[in-house]
Order: structure tokens, then sequence, then C-alpha cells
């Protein structure tokens, strides 16, 4: 069985190619367009895509040693992300299904996340027994979800306003640091402390989680610091950068724990964007030890926006038979 994946949801443009469940090749165009904006700009982001997918798909088959007559299904992102971005991979997608005659895979980005897991590249790790716990942190999602199998998951929490990726990039933009802000805040943080300042916890009932007060807290403790001396939020970028990733970690791990004890369950991951931050995955791992849990953590290229998450979702859609019509349409928010 062999399947491409292709991801377009936001501003990586990625094929991956996945034979007989393991990983032959995992291609990723970046778009430093962006840079200059601070932040992702969805026009430039769909034009980019359109140039980008046509030579990054040819390399991933290149990489793979596999001829496009040789696939068995394409997959690719069916949503959520910018509707203009998703149209490229989408469009792509279904005209090369509809043109080998092969099956279409719809996959659902931010399932994909949990999917990586699931990712088999001839590096021996373990792989997630059901049922686990996943902790699904992103740029847009921020998530725990209960998963039965590869194909059920339920989300038993999330955010009520801001994503943990959205925290820590709209934190560092505070600090002056370049989109996206969250690798330079984790950088940074290791040379930080994260007790010198504190910042609240928000209290939301059950399982869910917020981000927009911690966001406007340390805005206006930046403020603070900025007030003092000209040269103070040099001096202290680096403690500030702590105490916001501290924040957010230990929000980010008491729902885990909660949602753990909640479900009765002894096996967690995490996966998305954030779950490449150094500080999560150690604390993850080192309150998993704590609580007697088994914890499975990614690698890093298959924690951030990626194909190889697609491929892999594709493949399970193919062997459960649920592909999808020639006429499907991407969808923003699915
Ligand atoms: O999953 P992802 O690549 O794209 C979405 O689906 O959103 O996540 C991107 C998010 C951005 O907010 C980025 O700042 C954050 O993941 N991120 C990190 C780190 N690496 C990426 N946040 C904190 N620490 C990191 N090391
Ligand atoms: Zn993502």
């Amino acid at each position: 069985m062999i399947v491409l994946g292709i991801e377009s949801s936001c501003d990586e443009t990625a094929a991956a190619v996945l034979v007989d469940g393991v990983l032959r090749s995992n291609v990723i165009a970046g778009q430093e367009v962006h840079r200059t904006w601070g932040g992702v700009v969805p026009e430039l982001a769909s034009r980019a895509h359109q140039e980008n997918i046509v030579p990054v798909v040819d390399e991933a088959l290149r990489q793979a040693g596999v001829a496009r007559q040789q696939l068995s299904g394409v997959a690719f992102t069916q949503g959520p992300g910018l509707i203009g971005a998703l149209l490229v991979g989408a469009c792509f997608a279904r005209s090369m299904a509809q043109a080998l005659k092969v099956p279409l895979l719809a996959v659902d980005h931010v399932q994909a996340h949990v999917l990586a897991h699931f990712v088999r590249d001839g590096d021996p790790r373990p792989v997630p027994g059901f049922p686990f716990l996943n902790l699904t942190v992103s740029g847009g999602h921020t998530q725990l979800v209960l998963v039965r199998s590869p194909l059920d998951m339920e989300v038993i929490g999330s955010t009520t306003d801001d994503a943990a990726g959205e925290a820590f990039d709209k934190g560092a933009k505070v600090l002056g640091l370049a989109y996206p802000g969250g690798p330079l805040v984790d950088k940074l943080a290791r040379e930080g402390d994260p007790r010198r300042y504190k910042l609240p916890m928000p209290s939301v009932p059950g399982l869910d989680m917020s981000f927009s007060g911690v966001k406007t807290a340390f805005l206006n403790l930046v403020r603070n610091v900025e007030a003092e001396a000209p040269e103070a939020l040099e001096r202290e970028r680096p403690h500030l950068c702590a105490v916001l990733q501290q924040a957010i970690i230990d929000q980010l791990l008491a729902r885990t724990r909660q949602a753990m004890k909640a479900h009765g369950l002894a096996r967690v991951g995490i996966a998305g964007g954030v779950s490449a931050n150094s500080g999560l995955r150690q604390a993850l791992v080192e309150l998993g030890e704590r609580e007697g849990w088994r914890t499975f953590i990614p690698p890093l290229a298959y924690c951030t926006d990626n194909a190889a998450m697609i491929a892999v979702g594709g493949a399970f859609l193919l062997e459960a038979g649920r592909t999808a019509p020639l006429d499907i349409v991407p969808k923003a928010s699915l």
C-alpha cells in the first residue's frame, strides 16, 4: 500500500510517501514571505502553496523512489486551516486521484497531529496502545483528546479562547521577537528563571482551558518591566520567556493530570507544534514518572506541521475503506 500525503493548511507546503506503513519521504517547503508581516498572510500563503506544490510532491515521490502510477491513494488535509491554502492542496489531490484513478483520502489536520504517534520511519520507538489521552497543542488548537483508536477520538477538553501556540506567539511579539515566536521563547527560556514573576492561573470549569488572561497579564507585566528602565526589557527577556512558558505549561499539565484521573488512563501523549517545546516535553516526562504513566512524545519533525501525519491518516482511512468523493471540498473549520 503506497499513500501520498499532502499538507497545505497553513504556511507549510508538505508531501510525504508511506510504503506499507513505513515513511519513505517527508518533504516540507516553509514560507519565508510571512516573516516581514509578523504573522501568516492568508493570500500570500495560497500563492506560495501554488508555487510549491508541484516541486514538493515531485521531490517526495523522487526521494521515496516511487512513480505516480504506483500510488494506492492520495491523502490531503481537508481542514481545519486557511481556506485558500487548503484549496490548493485539495484541488491538487483531487486532480491527482482522478487522473490516476486511485482513492482520495480526506484527512482532518488536528486528528492527524494525534496520528503523529503512529509515523513509522525505521527508527524503533514505542507506539501508544489504546485508549490514551493526547494533549494536542498547536498554533490553532489546544485539546485534550481521548483516543480510542486511530479513527475514534473524542475531544474532552479544549481552550475557550486562544490556543497555547497563540499565547506563545503573542507573548513573543510583545517581547519584540520574530514570528513565529514559540521556538524563540523556548530557546530564551532556557536561560531564564520561571519563578522571577508570577502570572495568574485561570479558573475555567471542567477540563477546558484559557490562555487569553495569561496573554493580557503577560502584556501588563512586560509594560511594567519596560517602564522601569530602558534597558530592563533586554535584561529581563529570558526571565520573561521562562515565566510565560511556565504559565502555559502549568495550565496544560494541570488539565492533563485531571483528565487522566477522570478517565482512569495510564497512557498519555502530546502532539502539535507546541509539543516541540523543550520545557513542555521535559515537564510531561517528569509528571508521567511521578504519576506512573507511560508517556509518548513524537520526534520534533512530526510535531510541527508535516505531511507524514497526513499520509498516516490517509492510510488508516484507506484500510477502513473510508474514501472521499472526488467533489469533496476543504473546510476552514472542520
Ligand atoms: O502544529 P503547528 O506547526 O501548526 C498549526 O497547526 O498551528 O503549530 C505551530 C505553533 C506556533 O504557534 C509555534 O509558535 C508553536 O507551534 N511552536 C512552539 C515551538 N515550536 C513551535 N511553541 C513553543 N515552543 C516551541 N519549541
Ligand atoms: Zn498543525
